[in-house]
């Protein structure tokens, strides 16, 4: 079996609901990251074997197969295709499985991997709800509902569980959300993110331009306080909207290739794709799939949690990394040492390569050795994939 390397990731800052990137299309904004790739690797526009991109919301400007629109609208030439995936919030986590595999199988050489979500135009639920106001049905069927009678899977409701279950409290969550804030804010201010964005020139309404270069959703001025004051998602609960991934827009992707592509194309590697893996767990708690994925994972590669350097898990609630450092043991020092989700936003199908991308650049800046990226995932699937550092960077 060959191995899997990435060349380089990218992602955008990220825009927040309504932003400053709500007016681009999410095809036009994959095609920012996939043409970056193209410019940062000097890979010929006619070598990539397949363009896999994340996307969750398949419906609007999502729909009709996103990442051949992506392959299309980019500098790619038309012969490079492009398809889409749908693994819930670990969507393009799952492309950048898919694109190893099929450069571990040496069916392929060369592919980009990434994912979009233009959360503002295409709302979070909204093919669900338009499958309902249009008779077009729901996605649990006959065999489901017997299984989980009268149950609607609602990622608030698993937030809450997890919650419960690992005896993670109001203000573990609120200290949590503010360290988010405060880590995104200190990675922000001192350059971290620099190389791993694409700036995007975008139209302000004054018809002026300007760059968007910075994650919109960070607020620089976060304080305990302000957390310890919001509402409560639900009666009794403990998530607000401070603990709650943030809906933004945003686009990540990562040029992968085997030796023959690296061979082939003069590509420099920065670091393997060491261990995959993929798990279900109960759809109803929902977001404790991270826990068996990390576990398997860990597993296949031979290492403890002690062995890996950094750690990205998304916060698509602050109950989901607390929960998971509670089980695995893991040191939070290490775990989402630039913040999160609750601070730098959660655009669905972006988010599994943006925080390989955030993981791969740290650990070039640091030096470290090995990086572990979970994702939870509605229906309770959750992907984990462990990379080694190889290169530099520069
Ligand atoms: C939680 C959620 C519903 C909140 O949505 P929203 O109400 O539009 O969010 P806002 O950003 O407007 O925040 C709500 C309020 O909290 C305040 N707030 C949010 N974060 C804050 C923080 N860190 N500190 C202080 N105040 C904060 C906002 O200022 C706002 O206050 P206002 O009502 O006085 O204007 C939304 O972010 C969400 O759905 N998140 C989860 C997305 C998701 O499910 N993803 C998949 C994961 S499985």
């Amino acid at each position: 079996m060959s191995e899997a390397y990435i060349v380089e990731a990218v992602r955008t800052a990220t825009g927040k609901k309504k932003g400053r990137l709500s007016n681009l299309h999410p095809v036009d904004l994959g095609a920012v990251v996939v043409d970056e790739l193209v410019d940062r690797t000097g890979i010929a526009t006619d070598a990539v074997d397949d363009v896999i991109f994340g996307v969750v919301n398949q419906i609007g400007a999502q729909a009709s197969n996103l990442g051949r629109g992506v392959s299309m609208s980019s500098k790619l030439d038309l012969c490079v295709p492009g398809t889409s995936v749908d693994r819930q919030c670990g969507s393009s986590l799952q492309a950048i499985q898919f694109g190893a595999q099929a450069v571990m199988s040496g069916t392929q050489d060369v592919i980009i991997s990434g994912g979009v979500e233009a959360m503002s135009t295409v709302e979070i639920g909204s093919n669900v709800r338009d499958g309902l106001a249009n008779g077009r049905g729901t996605p649990k069927g006959e065999r489901l509902e017997a299984q989980y009678p009268g149950i609607q899977f609602s990622q608030f409701d698993g937030a809450e569980l997890l919650a419960e279950k690992y005896d993670i409290g109001r203000s573990e969550l609120d200290s949590f959300a503010l360290t988010s804030h405060k880590r995104a804010t200190n990675a922000t201010q001192n350059g971290f993110f620099k190389k791993e964005v694409v700036p995007i020139n975008i139209k302000l309404e004054d018809g002026s331009i300007d760059v968007h270069n910075i994650d919109e959703g960070i607020r620089m001025d976060a304080s305990l306080e302000g957390l310890q004051g919001l509402n409560v998602l639900r009666e009794d609960g403990v998530i607000t909207a401070g603990s709650a991934s943030q809906i933004s827009d945003g686009a990540a992707a990562v040029l992968i290739a085997n030796e023959e592509g690296v061979k082939r194309h003069g590509l420099t590697v920065r670091a393997r794709i060491h261990s995959l893996a993929v798990v279900g767990s109960d759809p109803v708690i929902m977001l404790e799939g991270p826990i068996p994925a990390t576990q398997k994972v860990l597993q296949k590669a031979g290492l403890k949690i002690e062995d890996i350097d950094l750690y990205e898990v998304n916060e698509a609630f602050g109950s989901v990394p607390l929960a998971w450092a509670k089980a695995i043991g893991a040191d939070l020092s290490k775990l989402n040492v630039n913040g999160g989700a609750q601070a730098l936003g959660h655009p669905l199908g972006a988010t599994g390569a943006k925080l390989m991308t955030t993981l791969l650049h740290e650990l070039e800046r640091r030096g470290g050795r090995y990086g572990l990226l979970a994702i939870c995932e509605g229906g309770g699937t959750a992907n984990a994939m462990i990379i080694e550092r190889l290169g530099s960077g520069d």
